[in-house]
């Protein structure tokens, strides 16, 4: 985009915001009834509401699909590429409205209706977009597990969204090993009465058993259902889908997103950032983003985004660096990718192996490149932007958060001047506001806390089954304001450069896992008193787990308990949670009120152990000595 045209989105928002989301909401989706509001919302506690096109009726498949067919039936929609290098196969837009029509009919078939809860626990296969196309088309809620969490995990996901049907399939192959996804699910469902059916999609042919009754294979009954399903009229506000996500305290939260303010938003978002250069054709490119459909990223910018736009989207269903860490750039070649989209830690850990993995894959085609998740590095970001871009292509850094649906800080490419490690400036509409801990607003360069002020289409509404936990979390820390969880730097240029969360939340490589989560599993096993998990520096991870564990008086420490408990976290919640160092303590640093001085346990676990500051209100000072003696960094 040139910077007058990102310019004139400024001007346009400024003269009239309403107007303009009105205008570009026409514009960019097909509706049933076109809205006539736009933004209706207030942050206040006393009126506290969010909603955004409140009168119009849409269906976000129809969007994604059916608008398109017209001009681009025969163009690939997907492109899907599995674990083995070259196994794949296209998925054109006629074949997908076929499939997603009847996958709709097939889950109809088992009763489900508008509103009901289906949740998906998928490889990422096209039969994982299927599924959450066909629950938009009929108006049902999907709610994505990544394919990667815990029976524990699954089962309380299912049970706190009373979902009744799990769309799953026999396993999953990730660099040649395989997920147990159908065993994991059956356990899963033995706390989940509840769920009546299963939907089971073949991926590996492993042996799995099937419930009589409770499991259908996809394929027995896609033939015996109609190939056209007529798409349910959405008002903008009905939900669409439930993504469960880690926060600071308690169980992961159901983050609900609703129908037009996030399919406007990221369609919009899409074009902005990955769309074609002005006189270009979204056809020509090939866009590969390469989160799994179980995170946000996967929902926004590998299904929902580039399909409404006409573009054609990748879905890979293996691992950076199997066969070999040439994987993506041989794969990009083979298929022709011109847009790729990854995460910094998969750009660390590559970067790692060497040039070599790199520069022996042709790279001309590639345009222009992405990452999202965690702050990059700036000698990442430079490894990115020179060998893998070969100087060539922009690299669009994007800040954003499973409860804003789409990006919210990045460089609109063409349109704003790029600097390694910054996710640069908001979005047209985007107002971030940074705050220091008393909630004064800091102007110009400054450090501190980021808000965003006022409401834009693709944030969340509510979390599911909890509204107040949706105010509290969100809007309570700095009243009238949206409360991100970040800590940010705003320079003299007024770029934004992320610094990362300054809550109780850790991202590692990416992934958002809450200590309160890694805590309870902890305590969950028969030997362990007392947790707390803090992050630590990790040079692949971004940020890596590190637990201290109290044992019960009596129990011993030693190595092989150590692995134990690393494993049990490991099979209570996923791999992604496993802890990276877990550290014996005898006691763990306490207030007198008996409070865990976290600050304390968070520079042992950063290698700074003479920074844990003023230790005298400690019930007991002397604790601190014996953490710092046995430090594991
Ligand atoms: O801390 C920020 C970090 O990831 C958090 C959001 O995690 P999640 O909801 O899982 O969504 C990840 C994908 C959108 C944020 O609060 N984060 C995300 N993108 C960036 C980032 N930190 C720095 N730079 C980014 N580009």
């Amino acid at each position: 985009m040139t910077p007058s045209k990102l310019k004139d989105f400024h001007d346009r928002l400024a003269a009239d915001d309403d107007g303009f989301w009105l205008e570009e909401a026409h514009k960019r989706l097909d509706w049933i009834d076109p809205p006539t509001t736009a933004g209706d919302w207030s942050f206040d506690e006393d009126d506290f509401h969010i909603r955004w096109f409140a009168d119009g009726t849409l269906n976000l498949s129809a969007n994604c699909i059916d608008r398109h067919l017209d001009t681009r039936g025969d163009q690939a929609a997907i492109v899907f590429e599995g674990d083995e290098p070259g196994e794949g196969y296209e998925v054109s837009y006629r074949t997908l409205h076929e499939e997603v029509c009847r996958f709709a009919n097939v889950l109809k078939s088992r009763g489900v209706k508008k509103g009901d809860r289906v949740t998906i626990y998928m490889p990422m296969i096209p039969e994982a977009a299927y599924a959450m196309l066909a629950c938009a088309r009929i108006g049902a809620i999907h709610s994505v597990v990544f394919g990667g969490f815990s029976p524990d995990s699954l089962s309380g996901r299912i049970t706190d969204c009373e979902s009744t049907v799990l769309v799953t399939a026999d396993s999953g192959s990730r660099g040649g090993k395989h997920i147990p996804l159908k065993a994991n699910a059956d356990t899963a469902l033995e706390h989940c009465p509840d769920v009546h059916s299963v939907i089971l999609v073949r991926r590996t042919g492993d042996e799995i058993p099937v419930v009589e009754g409770r499991d259908i294979w996809w394929h027995d009954v896609r033939d015996t259902v109609d190939a056209d399903c007529p798409p349910e009229p959405m008002a903008a506000e009905d939900p669409l889908f439930i993504l469960y996500t880690s926060g600071s305290t308690g169980k992961p939260k159901g983050v609900l997103h609703t129908t037009g303010g996030y399919l406007l938003w990221v369609t919009m978002t899409y074009d902005m950032l990955f769309g074609p250069e002005d006189g270009g054709k979204v056809e020509d490119d090939l866009f590969w983003c390469t989160a799994d459909v179980g995170w946000i990223t996967g929902h926004s910018y590998v299904v929902s985004g580039p399909l409404s736009n006409g573009a054609t989207t990748v879905m890979f269903d293996g691992v950076p660096n199997y066969p070999d860490p040439g994987r993506f750039w041989e794969t990009s070649k083979r298929l022709g990718v011109t847009i790729f989209y990854t995460a910094p830690t998969a750009i660390r850990a590559l970067m790692r192996e060497g040039d070599d993995w790199v520069t022996k894959h042709d790279r001309s085609q590639l345009r222009l490149l992405g990452t999202v998740g965690e702050p990059i590095n700036p000698e990442a970001w430079n490894w990115y932007s020179n060998v893998v871009g070969e100087g060539r292509c922009p690299v669009v850094d994007t800040w954003w958060q499973t409860e804003t649906g789409g990006v919210l800080i990045a460089p609109v490419p063409g349109a704003v001047e790029t600097k390694p490690g910054s996710a640069t400036r908001p979005l047209p509409g985007v107002h971030p506001q940074l705050v220091d801990s008393e909630g004064k607003v800091l102007e110009g360069a400054a450090e501190g806390n980021l808000c965003i002020t006022a409401s834009w289409p693709g944030q969340m509404r509510t979390v599911y089954g909890d509204h107040e936990r949706f105010f509290q979390t969100y809007f309570s820390t700095y009243p009238g304001k949206y409360f991100t969880g970040d800590g940010c730097r705003r320079d003299e240029d007024g770029y934004y450069w992320i610094t990362g969360r300054v809550d109780d939340v850790i991202n590692v490589s990416g992934h958002r896992m809450g200590t309160a989560e890694v805590e309870s599993a902890l305590v969950a096993h028969p030997k362990v008193a007392e947790a707390a998990v803090v992050g630590m520096p990790h040079e692949l991870k971004g940020q890596g787990i590190y637990a201290y564990v109290t044992l019960n008086a009596g129990e011993a420490d030693s190595d092989g308990l150590r692995e134990e408990l690393r494993q049990w976290v490991r099979k209570e919640i996923g791999p992604i949670a496993t802890p990276d160092a877990l550290q014996f303590a005898p006691a763990l640093p306490k207030t007198r009120s008996g409070k865990i001085m976290r600050r304390i346990l968070r520079k042992i676990a950063e290698g700074q152990p003479d920074q844990v500051g003023d230790t005298s209100t400690l019930a007991d000072p002397a604790v601190v000595e014996d953490l710092k003696r046995n430090a594991l960094v």
